[in-house]
C-alpha cells in the first residue's frame, strides 16, 4: 500500500482528483468505480473544473457507484443517485447510460445485486476505483465483518453509520438502514485502488487499514491484499499512523519519487 499523506483535506482533494484525470488522459473509455461522501465532494468540484478546461474527456468513461441505499429512488434527494447527478454527473454531462448506480428502488433489491455484480463484469471490471472510509473501517457500505470475498449484496447498516448519515438527512427523514453495496472481492479485482481519507475522524480507521491485522473487523483492511492500492490523506486522517516517518520518506510531501540506486553505496576497488 503507498500511503501519501497531504497537508490538508484541500490538497488531499486536488491530488485524487489529479490521479483520476491522469486515468481519463491514459484511458478516455475507463471504467471507473466512484464514492460518495462529504469526502468526495471536492474531489467530484475539482473533477468537473478539469473536464470543463479539456483537461481530460468526461463523456466517455464509464462508472459504477459503490452502493446505494435500500428504499431510496434515484430521484430522492438523499440518494446516492441523487449525489452523483448533483456534484458530478449534470455538471460533466456524462451520457445515463454510462453512470451506473445500483438501484434503491429495485422490486427484487438481492436480484439487482446480483444484476450489478454482473454488469460490472460485463465491462470488464474496474480499472480506478475510488473510495472513501467510514469512521469503522467500512469501505462502500461493507460494514465490519463482511467477509473479505464478498461480492455486491445488501448489508444492514451499523447504528453508528446510520448515525453518521444522519447529518445528510432533514430531521424528520428516516435514515435507510439497508444498502446495495459493491462487495470487497468485488473492490480487490479493481486495477487500481484510490482511497482518500480526510479528517481527525477517520484516523483511527486509517491507521487500522493500514497498520492493523488483515480482519474483517476492519473491512478496508482487505486493500493490504490489493496488489495496487493508494491512500491518500491530509495530516488529520494520518495522525495515529505508527510508521509516519517512514511513508514520508518514501513519498516526501506526497510525492512518488523516482527510484534510482542511491549514491555513496559504490564498492571502492583496490
Ligand atoms: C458512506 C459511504 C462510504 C463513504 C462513507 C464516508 O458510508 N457508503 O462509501 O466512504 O460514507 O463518508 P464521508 O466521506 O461523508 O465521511
Amino acid at each position: 500500500m503507498k500511503i501519501l499523506i497531504f497537508p490538508d483535506a484541500e490538497a488531499a482533494a486536488r491530488e485524487t482528483a489529479r490521479r483520476i484525470v491522469a486515468q481519463l488522459v491514459a484511458k478516455p473509455d475507463a471504467v471507473l468505480g466512484l464514492a460518495t461522501g462529504g469526502t468526495m465532494e471536492p474531489v467530484y468540484a475539482a473533477l468537473a473544473a478539469a473536464v470543463a478546461r479539456g483537461d481530460c474527456d468526461g463523456r466517455r468513461f464509464t462508472s459504477f457507484n459503490l452502493d446505494e441505499y435500500v428504499g431510496l429512488a434515484g430521484d430522492h434527494p438523499q440518494s446516492y443517485r441523487h449525489y452523483m447527478n448533483r456534484h458530478l454527473f449534470d455538471a460533466i454531462g456524462l451520457p445515463a447510460a454510462q453512470a451506473r448506480l445500483p438501484r434503491g428502488d429495485a422490486p427484487d433489491p438481492a436480484e439487482e445485486a446480483r444484476r450489478y455484480e454482473a454488469e460490472i463484469a460485463a465491462e470488464g471490471g474496474i480499472d480506478l476505483q475510488l473510495l472513501g472510509i467510514g469512521a469503522n473501517g467500512h469501505i462502500g457500505f461493507n460494514e465490519p465483518t463482511s467477509s473479505l470475498a464478498s461480492r455486491t449484496r445488501i448489508k444492514t447498516l451499523t447504528r453508528g453509520t446510520v448515525e453518521a448519515n444522519r447529518r445528510f438527512f432533514g430531521p424528520d427523514e428516516q435514515v435507510p438502514s439497508l444498502a446495495i453495496t459493491i462487495g470487497i472481492g468485488t473492490i480487490l479485482e479493481s486495477r487500481e485502488a484510490l482511497l482518500l481519507a480526510t479528517g481527525g475522524a477517520k484516523a483511527e480507521a486509517v491507521a487500522a487499514m493500514v497498520e492493523g491485522p488483515l480482519s474483517a473487523a476492519c473491512p478496508a483492511s482487505a486493500l493490504q491484499m490489493h496488489p495496487r492500492a493508494t491512500v491518500i490523506c491530509d495530516e488529520e486522517a494520518a495522525a495515529r499512523l505508527q510508521l509516519r516517518d517512514y511513508y514520508e520518506t518514501v513519498h516526501p510531501g506526497g510525492t512518488e519519487p523516482a527510484i534510482t540506486a542511491p549514491k555513496g553505496l559504490e564498492r571502492t576497488r583496490t
